[in-house]
């Protein structure tokens, strides 16, 4: 395995493999590799010449400090995980310097509205943060297919809007959610949670999937109804919000149209920890 923490080092790793048109797949992550992580690897792997995984706990996406300062930071544990899948990865695990001299602010970005939706309103400045991020590593490392999870499906449209309005030439790649034995979707986040509360966290996939079935065949305002009273009759969540939307514009639903793409979205906390999950409602 190759690990890099300098711009300058990366890209003189990279250069002779561009020059020679080799194709280049970038995995962003923020570390705490896990099982989703690696699919996205192994996909990488399977389509490029080379796979670039950057590590990178970006500050400008949080605007929760004490989010940012509990993120799990596993570096050392990270790269045996990638190495274990292959030695051929490229790790970029810059520091906030490296990325940010001394002005670790985000630009602002207009994708279209998508960002005023959901996560962009529960966590004002965020989109603006993964914007800034990966169009930094974008312009770093020049990918030709880069890979995002369907889990954070907002983001996933956000860089694909990113792409096509600043003409960056490189095709996003969705990955599907990877998901435990029991459902729980894979986050980084999960580390925080007890085992007792991960087995409790099953309950999220649960209800998208119950939700999803009533949607075929209730109305919305009935299938919310049935989503917020499972909420109100569990208590070891709290239903922070639960999202019909269309999957191309991410504005709620009101009325199914035939024809239009689905999804549902759900925020929940559990022991202080908030997870993030989604199901397709087609
Ligand atoms: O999905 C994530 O882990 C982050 O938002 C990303 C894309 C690596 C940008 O920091």
């Amino acid at each position: 395995m190759f690990l890099f923490s300098t711009k300058a080092d990366l890209q003189a790793y990279l250069k002779p493999l561009r020059d020679a048109n080799k194709a280049i797949g970038l995995v962003p992550t923020m570390g705490a590799i896990h099982n989703g992580h690696l699919s996205l690897m192994a996909q990488s792997l399977n389509e490029n010449d080379c796979t670039v995984v950057s590590i990178f706990v970006n500050p400008t996406q949080f605007n929760n400090a004490d989010d940012l300062a509990k993120y799990p930071r596993t570096l050392e544990r990270d790269i045996e995980t990638i190495s274990s899948l292959s030695e051929q990865i490229v790790v970029f695990a810059p520091s906030v310097e490296e990325i940010y001299g001394d002005n670790a602010v985000a630009q602002s970005f207009d994708f279209d509205g998508l960002e005023n939706e959901m996560e962009g309103a529960s966590r004002p400045g965020h989109f603006d943060g993964v914007g800034t991020i990966v169009s930094k590593l974008f312009e770093l490392v020049l990918p030709t297919k880069a890979y995002f999870g369907e889990k954070d499906f907002q983001q996933l449209l956000i860089i694909k809007k990113l792409v096509e309005k600043k003409h960056i030439p490189v095709t996003i790649v969705g990955v599907p959610i990877f998901r435990g034995e029991d459902g729980l979707a894979m986050s980084s986040r999960n580390e925080r949670i007890s085992n007792d509360g991960l087995h409790k966290a099953t309950f999220l996939y649960e209800v998208l999937k119950q939700a999803k079935t009533l949607f075929a065949t209730e109305s919305i305002e009935k299938v919310q109804q049935f989503v917020d009273s499972e909420f109100k009759n569990n208590s070891n969540f709290e239903l922070e919000y639960f999202t019909i939307a269309s999957e191309e514009t991410l504005k709620p639903v009101i009325q199914k149209t035939e024809g239009q793409k689905y999804r549902g979205f759900l925020v929940a906390h559990i022991e202080g920890i908030r997870l993030i999950d989604n199901l397709s409602f087609n």
